[in-house]
C-alpha cells in the first residue's frame, strides 16, 4: 500500500509525524537558506532563499516532497520548463495554487497548494528557476523564467482547480 493511500490511523500518524518534522526543517531552512543557497553553489541563490522560506515546509528543503502531503519537485518541473504551456503551468501553480488529485511519478496527491501571489514577480521567477535548474536539473539550453512571464499570467487570474485542469494537457504521461 502506498503512503498516499494509507488511510485511517496510519495515515494520520504519518501526516502528524511529517508535520512535526517539517516544523523543524522550516525553522532550519529560514535560518540557513541564504547561506545554504550560496554555499551549495545554487545557480539561483535568491531563489534558494525564497524556496527555503516559502516552499520547503511542504516540499522539503531539497524538494524531495513528503509522501501523501506534497509532491517532489526533482523531475516534472524540468519537463514543464521545456515548452510554453508547461512554463505557464509552473507560473500559474505558484501564482494561483493547485487544487485536486494529481499523479507525480507513481504517487497520487489529492490536496491543495496555497497561492503565492503576494510574492513579487522577480521573487517568483527566481524561486521557479531554483526549482527548474537547481532542483530538477533542466538542461542549460532551457530559458530561465523571466519576471515578465509572471506578470503576464498575473493578468489572467485563475482559481486553483482551473490550474489543475490546465495541468492535464502538460503533465508528463
Ligand atoms: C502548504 C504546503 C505547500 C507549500 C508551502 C508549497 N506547496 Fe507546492 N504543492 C503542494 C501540494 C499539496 C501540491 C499538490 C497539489 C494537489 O494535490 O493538487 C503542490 C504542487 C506543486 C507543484 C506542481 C507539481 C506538478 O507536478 O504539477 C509545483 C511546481 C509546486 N508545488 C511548487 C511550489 C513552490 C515553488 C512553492 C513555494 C513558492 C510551493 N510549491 C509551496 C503543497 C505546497
Amino acid at each position: 500500500m502506498s503512503l498516499a493511500r494509507a488511510g485511517g490511523a496510519t495515515g494520520r500518524a504519518v501526516a502528524a509525524l511529517a508535520v512535526a518534522g517539517l516544523v523543524g526543517c522550516a525553522a532550519f531552512g529560514v535560518a540557513s537558506g541564504a547561506r545554504a543557497g550560496e554555499a551549495s553553489g545554487a545557480a539561483y541563490p535568491q531563489g534558494a532563499t525564497s524556496f527555503q522560506a516559502n516552499c520547503a515546509v511542504c516540499h522539503g528543503p531539497a524538494g524531495a516532497g513528503i509522501p501523501a502531503l506534497a509532491p517532489p519537485l526533482l523531475s516534472y518541473p524540468a519537463s514543464y520548463a521545456a515548452n510554453a504551456e508547461g512554463r505557464r503551468q509552473l507560473v500559474m501553480t505558484v501564482l494561483f495554487g493547485l487544487f485536486g488529485a494529481i499523479t507525480v511519478g507513481e504517487q497520487r496527491y489529492d490536496s491543495r497548494m496555497p497561492d503565492f501571489a503576494r510574492l513579487d514577480d522577480a521573487t517568483l521567477a527566481a524561486t521557479l528557476n531554483f526549482v527548474v535548474f537547481d532542483l530538477a536539473h533542466a538542461p542549460a539550453g532551457v530559458s530561465p523564467i523571466a519576471a515578465g512571464d509572471i506578470a503576464a499570467e498575473r493578468a489572467h487570474a485563475l482559481d486553483a482547480a482551473a490550474v489543475r485542469e490546465h495541468r492535464k494537457s502538460v503533465a508528463p504521461p
